[in-house]
């Protein structure tokens, strides 16, 4: 296997589809090893574009413009999940595009995504595939309620999403299926935390998986994530397995992130896969020996992985648009061991990634009590904000 490897020294161009926050964190990892960055969005601008070399503002889906990025890239990436699969498919054909199309054609499906899960003996949420009103009802009594209904493609922060709860939702819904989709029903988890696991393959079929860990949403977007173990035993090592086998098992190159419930008997529940860099994984960069980006940029040259080493624990809290205005009011204030990365976004809209700040302790304790403050000052403890 290790003879196929395509070592990749710089200043060979790494070509990104997609140019947001991903991209560009992706893209500094890379030019401050000495390569050369293109990158491929649809916004103008877009936020990798300012740490790029070469910028091609067009839609995924076309195709020339795409030719033109791999024309010029020694290896393509892609950062964003909804990068139509047949595109990848096609530049992987005359490209080297080792991530490849086939695990993003699963993950842009959640009833394969469910079932790759499955097959590669992890533990899901029942589940049933869903095209009409009829098969809900069905579907309902099948998983049981309360159940979650979401859109097989084209979900994310958990937009297009409903929660059922009572016989009377499952009509309601039901009901109004009258127009044709494909949609799955899961039976809902009663999870004690949500959790996160980043495993990082090279294409020698090695691979190394960072540390296990916990994440808290709001409003369906991540909010916070704790960095620093103290989880039960064998719970770790179980979700590292579970993403070591999974990556090797499709082929992987990169980073693959795969999103998991903690039940109360402290057994564990896989949701969704990512195939790309994660934003649970942001704490990397202060926490970490080396960070998701690096580690991901190394898969992609063929050089050997790094054992990922927590070396300090670290909280993340996202920062949205929202919270951006006493962000830079209070700037001042923030405490010194609360790094702030910010994105350069100049659209500042309600719910929209704009940045994270890495809250740094000598214990987990420690950097919660950062991330507690750092909270407070940016008032996402009230107005509503809580919960
Ligand atoms: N079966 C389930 N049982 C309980 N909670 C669930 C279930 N599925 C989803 N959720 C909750 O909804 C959130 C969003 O769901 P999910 O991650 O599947 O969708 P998404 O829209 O693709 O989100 P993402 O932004 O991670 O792509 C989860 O983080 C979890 O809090
Ligand atoms: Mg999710």
């Amino acid at each position: 296997m290790a003879m196929n490897t395509k070592i990749i020294p710089p200043p060979a161009v790494i070509g990104i589809m997609g140019g947001g926050q991903l991209g560009q964190m992706l893209a500094l990892a890379a030019r401050s090893r000495g390569y050369s960055i293109a990158v491929l969005d649809p916004g103008t601008p877009c936020a990798t574009g300012p740490v790029a070399d070469y910028v091609f503002t067009a839609a995924y889906d076309d195709l020339e413009a795409a030719q033109q990025l791999a024309a010029i890239s020694d290896v393509l990436t892609y950062e964003f999940e909804n990068i139509p699969a047949p595109v990848v498919a096609a530049l992987e054909a005359h490209s080297y595009f080792p991530q490849g199309a086939q695990i993003l054609h699963i993950s842009q499906d959640r009833l394969r995504e469910k079932q790759a899960l499955e097959a590669a003996g992890m533990q899901t949420a029942p589940y049933r595939a869903v095209s009409s009103g009829d098969e809900l009802r069905q579907a309902a009594a099948a998983v049981g309620l309360p159940a979650i209904l979401k859109t097989c493609q084209g979900g994310y922060d958990g937009k297009g999403q409903h929660v059922l709860n009572t016989a009377a939702d499952v009509e309601t819904l039901a009901a109004g299926m009258d127009t044709p989709g494909r949609w799955i029903l899961e039976g809902y988890v009663p999870f004690s935390k949500e959790m996160s696991v980043i495993v990082v393959r090279s294409p020698a079929d090695d691979s190394q998986c960072f540390p296990l860990v916990a994440n808290e949403h709001r409003q369906g977007i991540l909010h916070r994530t704790e960095a620093g173990g103290g989880w039960p035993a064998g719970v770790e090592e179980q979700a590292q397995q579970w993403a070591r086998r999974f990556a090797a098992e499709h082929n992987v190159v990169g980073a693959l992130a795969i999103e998991l419930f903690l039940l109360a008997d402290d057994t564990i529940v896989a949701n969704e896969i990512a195939p790309r860099p994660h934003n649970s994984g942001h704490w990397t960069i202060d926490g970490c020996s080396i960070s998701q980006f690096e580690q991901h940029i190394r898969s992609l040259c063929g050089l050997p992985l790094a054992e990922p080493v927590l070396t300090q624990p670290t909280v993340m809290i996202n920062l949205l648009g929202q919270h951006m205005e006493c962000l830079l009011a209070q700037w001042a204030k923030l405490p010194p061991q609360a790094y702030v990365h910010l994105y350069g976004k100049n659209e500042a809209r309600q719910g929209r990634k704009m940045g994270h700040i890495n809250c740094c302790g000598t214990t987990l304790a420690a950097a919660a009590a950062t991330a507690d403050a750092v909270e407070t000052i940016l008032r996402m403890r009230c107005c509503g904000e809580e919960g």
